[in-house]
């Protein structure tokens, strides 16, 4: 014959000895959990025949769990009875408000509560008188809307305190680039806020745009493994170097791969150097296959190039140059839509932040 499951949702280790050793001695199987989460847990791996639960309970209040497991149409018939030591005016109503079957109170004698239990399980239910009804179901709903109100704002707490974290992530990376390699110290920066500038133009909305910031700040972060001493001499570099320099995308992506929660970015670091009719690297997409976004940062990071020089190349362009530049290399190197962004920032005088400060970039984005 198969025994009788109880599952007791109590948070106090005392109450919950000494309600088993009173089950027990009745014969029941007895299943315990310590707060609201892990009983509806509990509850689903051992499927007892009857719950329960304490009203003054963490996580999830005895209140809620009831409504919650309630909710399971494995426990619709399933007698939940609430225990309480605090039985305050309106807590039975209220516990039957939220899905209760029962109502028992604190100390507990054990032949009543054998009888009571007892009770419960050949069908006894409590309901709740008709004057009583609808007045405590009304507090009950505004005792769940309130909880859930709080639960969303720590909810927005949490996903801000993942943000700063990510941010400081992003750039504790950018910054040791910056130190390896000062000859384009800012340049992270720099492309950060034209790619901003570009977006916002672009009308993307805010997600999309503190993509692009963390993509096009990490964009270069692969060659902070990569020995850059070839960098900083004179003169062009050889094919050997430029094997080298080539490699920084994959690496960087590899780098930010345990980071998936950065996805999207990772693509973009992946793929800063691909070229809109294909002949760029590492994998050569072209076109549609490239996401807008790291066309955005792609484009941000030549106008860069262009106006800061490197070593191996001093030269650098003025803003006319620039915009021709990229009337010149419109869906052969840039997405054309992008590059008509940047020849209209040009010449509307609106490119951001060409001074090369060093300033920490502001990982905020308005849309
Ligand atoms: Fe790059």
């Amino acid at each position: 014959m198969q025994t009788t499951r109880i599952l007791y949702i109590e948070d106090s280790p005392n109450s919950r000895l000494l309600i088993r050793r009173i089950l027990e001695r009745d014969g029941f199987e007895v299943h315990e959990a310590e707060d609201g989460v892990s009983g509806i847990e509990k509850a689903k791996a051992v499927r007892p025949d009857l719950i329960l639960v304490d009203m003054h309970i963490p996580e999830l209040d005895g209140f809620a769990t009831a409504t919650r497991l309630k909710g399971f149409p494995q426990f619709r018939e399933t007698p939940i009875v609430a225990i309480t030591g605090k039985a305050a005016e309106g807590v039975r109503e209220r516990a039957l408000s939220a899905g209760c079957d029962g109502f028992l109170t604190k100390p507990v004698f054990s032949k009543e509560f054998s009888r009571r239990i007892a009770g419960f399980l050949g069908g006894e239910r409590e309901t709740l008188e008709p004057w009583a009804g609808s007045g405590y179901l009304k507090e009950y709903s505004r005792h769940l809307v309130d909880q859930l109100a709080d639960s969303r704002q720590q909810l927005h707490e949490h996903g801000q305190q993942m943000e700063n974290m990510c941010n400081g992530i992003i750039w504790s990376l950018t910054n040791a680039l910056d130190q390896k390699d000062p000859y384009t110290a800012g340049h992270s920066a720099r492309v950060t806020q034209l790619a901003l500038a570009i977006g916002r133009r672009m009308g993307l909305g805010s997600e999309d745009l503190m993509t692009v910031a963390r993509g096009a700040q990490l964009h270069d972060v692969g060659k902070v493994v990569i020995d850059l001493g070839f960098i900083n001499k004179p003169g062009k570099l050889s094919d050997k170097e430029w094997g080298l320099m080539k490699k920084h995308p994959s690496i960087g992506a590899s780098i930010l791969a345990p980071l998936c929660f950065l996805h999207r970015e990772i693509q973009i670091v992946a793929h800063h150097h691909e070229r809109w009719e294909g002949r760029g690297y590492p994998d050569g997409l072209a076109g549609e296959e490239l996401d807008l976004l790291t066309c955005i940062v792609s484009a941000a990071d030549s106008f860069d190039a262009m106006t800061s020089g490197r070593c191996y190349r001093p030269e650098t362009m003025d803003l006319a140059t620039v915009a021709h530049e990229f009337e010149r290399c419109r869906g052969t190197q840039f997405h054309p839509d992008v590059a008509d962004i940047v020849v209209n920032l040009i010449t509307k005088n609106e490119v951001p932040c060409l001074a090369k400060a060093m300033a920490k970039p502001s990982l905020t984005v308005v849309a």
